[in-house]
Order: structure tokens, then C-alpha cells, then sequence
């Protein structure tokens, strides 16, 4: 079965308040296998800038985009027959239900929605979001349950998956760091 393309929709951030977390969502999604993530309805130039050089130093082909409204990006998604996933601790539970193997079988990019503040009822809907999934049903984090998520559907495989084109990278050690890195890395 072939990995879908699966990309983040990050709803809700407050660019004073929420600009570590929505960073640490977007260096999740990356680490853990995502193509991109799309900070919907606002712009925050710093968590670009911030990402875009992690990128560049660390590898592979991340995306981040921003402003564009959430609505549009459901739109677009779902026009090019792309399914959407909505985090919430109030869906069906990834760990007691089916839901995840029905996600995979579907073989469909998938568009996951991971709020901060309140989100909309709307996202609830059959209009918005085809599945409303769980990490479990007790509220936590939008970065734990992406983490979570990410990790079941790609079964744990980008944990071990190399990023091209990387200025630096890590030699796993049992003690100590050790790095390796090229000139042409930012810093
Ligand atoms: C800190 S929570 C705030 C949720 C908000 N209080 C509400 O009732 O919608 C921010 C985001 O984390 C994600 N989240 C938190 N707990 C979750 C869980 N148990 N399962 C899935 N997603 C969760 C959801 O995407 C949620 O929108």
C-alpha cells in the first residue's frame, strides 16, 4: 500500500500566544513524516522563517504555507479528492475503533486539522472533515496527538527515514552528540 501524502492544517493560531506550540507542531509534522503544513487564516513570517531554515539545514521537502483561509484549503483538498481528518478528543478513538484501518484503506491524501483555541462546530461536519479522530478521549495537546496520529499511520516508519539533501545530521550514539555537517548549512 502506498504512503498517502498527508499534510497539516494548523486552525486557530494566536501569533503572540501560540508561536513556540505552532512551531513545534510544524517540526512534528516534519519530523514524523508529513509534506507540509498550511497555518490557515493567519500569517506569522518568524515560525516561516524558523521552519524554512530547519528545512533547509536538516533536509527533505517540507512545505509551509500561510493566510490562505481554512475554508479554501478544505475546498481545494477535498476538490482533488483528498479525505480530511480531524483531531479532536471528542471522535472516534484511534486505539477502541476502526478508524484508522478505514483511513488507510481509503489510499487518499489526507488533510489533517489540528485546532489550538475552540475550533468551529463546522469541523465536526460531513461537510468539513471526513473523520473525526481521537488519540484518546481525554484532552491533551495538538502536538501529542499529531505525533500520535502521524506515528499509526505511517506505522512508526518515518521514524527511520532519511531526509535528502540534509546540511546536517545526527549519528545516533549510545552517549555524547555527534554531528555531522556541511558548510552550507545556516546558521
Ligand atoms: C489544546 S486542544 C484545545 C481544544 C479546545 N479546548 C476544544 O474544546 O476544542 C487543541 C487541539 O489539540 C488537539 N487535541 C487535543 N486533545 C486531543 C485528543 N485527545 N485527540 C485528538 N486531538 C486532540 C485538537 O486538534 C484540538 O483542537
Amino acid at each position: 500500500m502506498e504512503t498517502p501524502k498527508t499534510v497539516i492544517l494548523r486552525w486557530g493560531h494566536r501569533p503572540r500566544r501560540d508561536a513556540r506550540l505552532t512551531t513545534h507542531v510544524a517540526l512534528t509534522a516534519r519530523a514524523l513524516g508529513a509534506a507540509g503544513i498550511i497555518l490557515s487564516d493567519v500569517s506569522d513570517k518568524k515560525i516561516q522563517e524558523t521552519i524554512e531554515k530547519i528545512t533547509h539545514n536538516w533536509g527533505g521537502a517540507f512545505f509551509f504555507k500561510m493566510g490562505i483561509p481554512w475554508k479554501k484549503v478544505v475546498k481545494d483538498w477535498r476538490a482533488e479528492s483528498g479525505k480530511v481528518v480531524h483531531l479532536t478528543a471528542y471522535g472516534e478513538n484511534i486505539e477502541t475503533s476502526n478508524i484508522l484501518a478505514k483511513i488507510r484503506s481509503m489510499e487518499k491524501d489526507i488533510l489533517v486539522i489540528v485546532g489550538s483555541q475552540k475550533v468551529p462546530k463546522e469541523f465536526f461536519s460531513e461537510g468539513i472533515s471526513d473523520y473525526n479522530v481521537a488519540i484518546g478521549n481525554q484532552p491533551h495537546s495538538e502536538c501529542a496527538s499529531l505525533a500520535i496520529f502521524l506515528d499509526r499511520l505511517f506505522d512508526g516508519k518515518s521514524l527511520m527515514r532519511s531526509f535528502e539533501n540534509a546540511k546536517v545530521s545526527i549519528i545516533p550514539q549510545k552517549r555524547g552528540k555527534r554531528i555531522i555537517e556541511k558548510t552550507s548549512a545556516l546558521v
